[in-house]
């Protein structure tokens, strides 16, 4: 499968409480980690065990360095992934607060580069293509239609919350939102599975919404709906869970799982990387996630 997708380096603050506007804070630790929706959601993947190749666009800087021993390391094939000697690896500044929750400032930097050559050759051999909103929208489309041009499946994850334009959404197969993109899209609250049903037909698109400690609610786009709840988890920090989500079932999916088995590895997956601190080090391995089912 191909990622299409960003690369931060996440710089985390522990703070005990959010700071109000105009208030300093005293932070209680410091940490770095890889990040970024995109790199998450490919090394999700592959410690799931698909074949990933990742189109990103990095930095010719230390942290682009980093990002590509990463991506070494998880076994991700990184041919489709450009330096860009113009502008900076993206960065993600996370406070995380005593109760796991966080708050995140992000510099795209080179993320905002990555263009619809650096994505659409790779697109055209892979079964299943997964893209998100922190690169530009542009390059995710060129990919899909590559992908659907050969027969492949596309699955766009809406997230950090943004527009979709009109082409984006009717080059997607798979949607997947959590609570407030969907509140977003829909332009109205509501239970997770009315959201979900309501999405799926006007987008034309499979909707999955992922809401948390409740689970994962899908709706087909004529209709079928489905309900996978979470497995209880004690959660250090949320970051990531989301990217674990989406790598888990997206591998299950190119492995030719149908949906429900799909997202019932994804909810086991977004469980788990809440367990300890960062992005990558809680993103769960096969064997982990077999094992929980
Ligand atoms: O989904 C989590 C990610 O969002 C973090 O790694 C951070 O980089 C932001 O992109
Ligand atoms: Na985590």
């Amino acid at each position: 499968m191909l990622v299409v997708g960003s690369y931060n380096q996440d710089t985390v603050l522990r703070v005990p409480r959010f700071p109000k506007p105009g208030e300093t804070l005293a932070a209680t630790a410091l940490e770095h980690f890889h990040g970024g929706k995109g790199s998450n959601q490919a090394v999700a993947a592959a410690r799931s065990g698909a074949e990933v190749t990742l189109a990103a666009c990095i930095g010719r800087d230390a942290a682009g360095d980093a990002a590509l021993a990463l991506w070494a390391g998880e076994g991700i094939d990184a041919t489709a992934v450009r330096r860009e000697a113009g502008a900076p690896t993206g960065t993600a500044l996370i406070l995380l607060d005593a109760a796991g929750e966080n708050e995140i400032v992000i510099l795209a930097g080179a993320n905002a580069r990555l263009a619809p050559e650096d994505a659409r050759p790779a697109a055209a051999g892979a079964a299943l293509v997964v893209a998100q909103l922190e690169t530009p929208v542009e390059a995710t489309i060129a990919a899909f239609l590559a992908a659907r041009a050969a027969g492949g499946r596309t699955l766009l994850n809406a997230a950090p919350a943004g527009d979709l334009p009109a082409a984006l959404l009717a080059a997607t197969d798979i949607l997947v939102v959590n609570e407030t993109e969907a509140e977003r899209l829909a332009g109205k609250g509501g239970a997770p599975s009315e959201l979900a049903a309501a999405l799926a037909p006007r987008f034309g698109s499979g909707v999955v919404l992922t809401a948390g400690a409740a689970g994962a609610f899908w709706a087909g786009r004529d209709g079928g709906a489905l309900h996978l709840p979470a497995p209880p988890t004690q959660v250090a920090d949320s970051t990531g869970a989301g990217d674990a989500f989406v790598g888990a079932m997206a591998a299950a999916l190119a492995e030719g799982l149908p949906m429900e088995g799909a997202l019932r590895r994804g909810v086991i997956a977004g469980s788990l990387a809440c367990r300890s601190l960062g992005a990558v080090p809680s993103l769960p391995r096969r064997a982990e996630i077999l094992a929980a089912q």
